[in-house]
């Protein structure tokens, strides 16, 4: 067989063109463990790509992708602007500008209580998504296992598949989107070699309390797993104290603390994420990390130092605004007639859109019904089961995800037009 199989999936005639032909390789093992694998074999859009462009064909307010339509702080984006004046135009060192390593355990030491080490402990990656890609490749082996909780990160899925590792689910049941511990306790055996937390958790927005947190260090003990964190909603929880792995007791020899820039600064298109974890660890993280980006972001890596350094204030203001939004488009999705959880933190609510009854369906499926809410709503949201693998989706088929990472103005004229879902 060749890299190209001769083979067009589809009847493609005599114009048949590469996109028509089966394509070898490992991206299908990353597009299956995405849950974007077509039964033809070939590669499907995201559930994000279709929504955002069909809110940009329709008008529609897209509620769909987390990133907000905001700017961040304006010293950070002066400090980055004065960067590039300056000249910091070429490759930063490996690791990340040493001013913006010690920004990252000044960080963690004046948040969480947590010293490291920035020269041998901290590692400056293109964004979160880098960090967590060099992570799991790095240090699983294939047929190892990943433990997540379900609802996951598309990218998790995606990854461990590439690394030929195995992903084991945990679920996370409405309404409240606690975890089952006895679940999570069975999840983890002696194949585990990551246990992968993502607190605050997109998209549920469940921060997970102490308890979950200490079993997973337990557990990890127990069978010798690494966990790893996403932690990259660290700042945006809502009157509950985000607690990271590594100051548990125990958990910070094993444990790869994964953060990023985009969301606590509003900077999603910078992509400055960082990892943080004992120098062995870094070494062979780093070993994977400079053979995707090498390095990124130059005159953006001082600016995120200027940004970690901002007074409390910043930190706590930001999530009190977000806290705002979260609650005007609760009570806006609530009149609309669907019923909602109230996330504890991140971006999302996910509200379930079966009490609207015959709006919601015959068919009882979210996606549908995200397709259907531009022309019912003129608003783009994206169904809970995009982050569910396909065995599970039928618990979570009611679910719609709506992100309030926007502008007041902009929620306050989706929650009107959501209004009309009621009528
Ligand atoms: C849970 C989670 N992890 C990681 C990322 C990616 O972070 P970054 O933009 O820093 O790569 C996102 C972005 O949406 C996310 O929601």
């Amino acid at each position: 067989m060749t890299a190209l199989d001769a083979t067009p999936t589809r009847a493609a005639g005599a114009g048949a063109t590469l996109e028509f032909v089966t394509i070898h390789g490992s991206w299908q093992r990353a597009a299956r463990g995405a849950m974007l694998l077509g039964d033809d074999g070939t590669a499907q859009p995201s559930i994000f790509a279709e929504m955002s462009a069909l809110a940009a064909a329709t008008g529609a307010i897209n509620l769909g992708q987390g990133f907000p339509d905001e700017d961040g702080p304006a010293e950070v984006l002066e400090a980055a602007r004065q960067a590039i004046t300056d000249g910091v135009n070429q490759y930063p060192p490996g690791r990340g500008i040493p001013v913006l390593r010690e920004a990252i355990a000044g960080h963690q030491a004046r948040w969480y209580g947590i010293h490291v080490d920035p020269e041998r402990e901290v590692l400056v990656t293109a964004g979160a998504t880098e960090a967590l890609t060099a992570t799991i490749l790095a240090l699983t082996e294939p047929g190892d296992e990943v433990v997540v909780f379900e609802p996951f990160y598309d990218l998790y899925g995606a990854v461990v598949e590439l690394a030929g590792a195995k992903l084991v689910t945990v679920p996370l049941v409405a309404p409240h989107f606690e975890s089952d511990l006895d679940a999570l306790g069975a999840a983890v055996t002696d194949r585990t070699r990551l246990i992968l937390v993502n607190s605050p958790h997109n998209p549920t927005g469940t921060v997970f309390g102490r308890e979950t947190l200490e079993l997973v260090v337990a557990l990890a003990e127990r069978y010798d797993a690494i966990i790893v964190t996403d932690e990259v909603y660290e700042h945006l929880t809502f009157g509950v104290e985000h607690v990271p792995v590594a100051s548990l007791p125990g958990a910070a020899e094993r444990t790869v603390t994964i953060s990023s820039a985009a969301k606590t600064f509003s900077v999603t298109g910078w992509k400055i994420g960082w990892v943080i974890a004992r120098p062995a660890l870094i070494d062979a993280i780093l070993s994977v990390k400079q053979f995707l980006s090498y390095v990124n972001g130059a005159p953006f890596q001082p600016a995120i130092a200027v940004g970690l350094d901002l007074p409390d204030a910043f930190f706590v203001d930001a999530a009190a605004t977000l806290q705002a939004k979260r609650d005007l488009l609760i009570a806006g999705l609530t009149t609309a007639g669907f019923a909602t959880s109230t996330p504890a933190g991140a971006y999302f609510i996910v509200a379930d859109a079966a009490p609207l009854g015959r709006v919601f369906g015959e068919a009882g499926d979210a996606a549908n019904f995200c397709r259907e809410l531009p022309a019912l709503a003129g608003v783009v949201a994206v169904p809970v089961t995009a982050f569910v693998r396909p065995e599970h989706r039928p618990q979570y088929a009611s679910l719609v995800r709506f992100a309030f990472c926007k502008r007041v103005d902009v929620l306050e004229e989706a929650v009107a037009r959501l209004g009309r879902l009621a009528r």
